[in-house]
Formats: structure tokens, sequence, C-alpha cells
């Protein structure tokens, strides 16, 4: 898959530092509930092929594979995908080991080849609202190929998992290291972020924030019918309305035919 994009995204250097370490942090702590409820809602079992976009250290496809689902996995992140295909290896035997690839997720070029895909913890589809700083800002993804690329992958009938950050939640509890952009729905914080060797470091953090509504809209023009849209947190997905309650929104939608 020859990608017109350089794999080049302001998200790197983070992953680089933090390594392993990205997964101390709290909100991977509840994967095990993730996997499980994305197994009922999607209708996964034991043979199901899925992709998994903007995978990161790979805690969602492993998680999968051990329920038997055979899962490729896509990250712009070197770092990720290298310790994401290490505990690949280390899975027993007879457990569906995940491929991992790195890969920008705008150039996907996959063709009904899933059951499902899925995107989550912003994944790729929620980095894209800013280029890090450059001559702009200007986002990385303006026309939507990443959600358009992910429906594509999907064989007819195959259901799609992303979640998103909530703007309500975002604007409703903005801290002092928060700075909103109303104009573009992108927050952007100045994180701490400590190492696997413990090194702390500053990085610029762009999280584009949605709304249902716009979830719906995007969902549609990539040619999705939305099932569901829920409100959750990250470790306790649920079946729960949308509310300004939550940080972020799951969507469920299917590909038609
Ligand atoms: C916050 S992490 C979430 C990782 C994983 N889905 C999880 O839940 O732990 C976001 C991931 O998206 C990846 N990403 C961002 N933009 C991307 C792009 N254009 N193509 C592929 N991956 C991308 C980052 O490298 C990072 O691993």
């Amino acid at each position: 898959m020859s990608g017109v994009h350089p794999p080049d995204h302001w998200f790197e250097p983070m992953a680089d530092h933090l390594g392993s370490a990205y997964l101390r942090y709290s909100f991977t702590r509840g994967t095990g509930n993730e996997v499980a409820f994305l197994g009922e809602e999607l209708g996964l079992g034991e043979g199901s092929r899925v992709l998994d976009v903007g995978c990161g250290p790979g805690r969602h496809a492993l998680g999968l594979a051990v329920l038997g689902v055979e899962v490729v996995g896509v990250d712009i992140s070197a770092r990720f995908v290298e310790l994401a295909t290490e505990a690949a290896g280390e899975l027993a035997p007879d457990i569906p080991a995940p491929t991992f690839l790195r890969l920008d997720a705008r150039d996907m070029a996959f063709e009904g080849e899933f059951d499902a895909v899925i995107s989550l913890c912003q994944g790729a589809f929620g980095l894209l609202g800013h280029d890090g700083g450059g001559e702009g800002p200007q986002p990385l993804d303006p026309d939507g190929v990443v959600l358009s690329g992910m429906a594509r992958a999907l064989r007819p009938g195959g259901r799609l998992a992303v979640s998103a950050f909530s703007s309500y939640f975002q604007v409703r509890f903005l801290e002092s290291t928060d700075d909103f952009d109303a104009a573009r729905g992108v927050n952007h914080e100045r994180a701490t972020l400590r190492s696997e060797a413990g090194i702390e470091a500053d990085y610029d953090l762009w999280t584009s924030c949605f709304t249902p509504r716009e979830l719906r809209l995007m969902a549609h023009q990539a040619g999705l019918d939305v099932e569901h849209l829920w409100s959750v947190t990250p470790g306790s997905y649920a079946r729960r309305p949308p509310d300004l309650d939550h940080p972020e929104f799951l969507v469920i939608a299917r590909r038609p035919g």
C-alpha cells in the first residue's frame, strides 16, 4: 500500500517518548470492559475480521484476539506498532496473532475486507483536526478521508465503532490548561508526559471534539447508517443516550448492503 502522506504526525514524537508508559495511563485500564462491550455491540466472535485504525500499542486488538477475532491494526507511530507486534508475539499459540502495520490512516486502501472497523480513544479519527502548529493551523484530514476509508474497508453489512471527544463535555469542564478553538472544535492542551524511564517532557496535544449531530452527518457522508450513538467514559462503555456528562461519544454505524 503506497502512501501519499509521509508518515509524519505530531503524535509520533509523543509516542516515541511514552513507549510502553502509554499503557500506565488510567484511561487504558478499562480495556477489558471496552473489548467486551464492542464484541457484543459489533457481533464479533471467533473468525470475525476487524481493522483497528490508530491502534496504538494494540490493547483492543490484543483483547479481541483473545476472543478468537482476527485483527489488523494500523498506526502512524512506528514505536507503537513495534510494541503491539512484540505483545502479539507473546500470545498463546492457539490465539490468532493480530497483524500490525505502520500506516497513515489517510492512505488506507482496504476494500470490503472486514466485519468491523474500530477507531478508539481518538484513534486516527480524532487527532486530525490540527496540523501541529505548522503554517496554519490546518486540519490534516479536511475531506474526511479517514472515515470514508474505514467505511470502504467494511464488507457490506459490516459495522464501525468510533469513539470521539464530546464538545459538550470539553467545554462544560474546560480546565485552565485547555484552550478550546471554537471555530475548529479542536482542544489544545500542553501535557507533561512521563516516559518508560520516568523522564518528564511537555507535549502539545490537539484533540478534535464533536457533537452527535456532526458525527451523524459525517457518518452519513461516508455512506454509513448510524445504528447507535452512546455517551461513554473510557473503561466504562455502556448503552447511554448522548448527554453532557460523559467525555466521549461512541458511534456504532453499519455499511448498508
Ligand atoms: C490516543 S492514541 C489511541 C490508541 C488506541 N486506539 C487506544 O485506544 O489505546 C491515538 C493513536 O492514533 C494514532 N494516529 C493518529 N493519527 C494517525 C494517522 N493519521 N494514521 C494512523 N494512526 C494515527 C496515533 O499514533 C496513536 O497511536
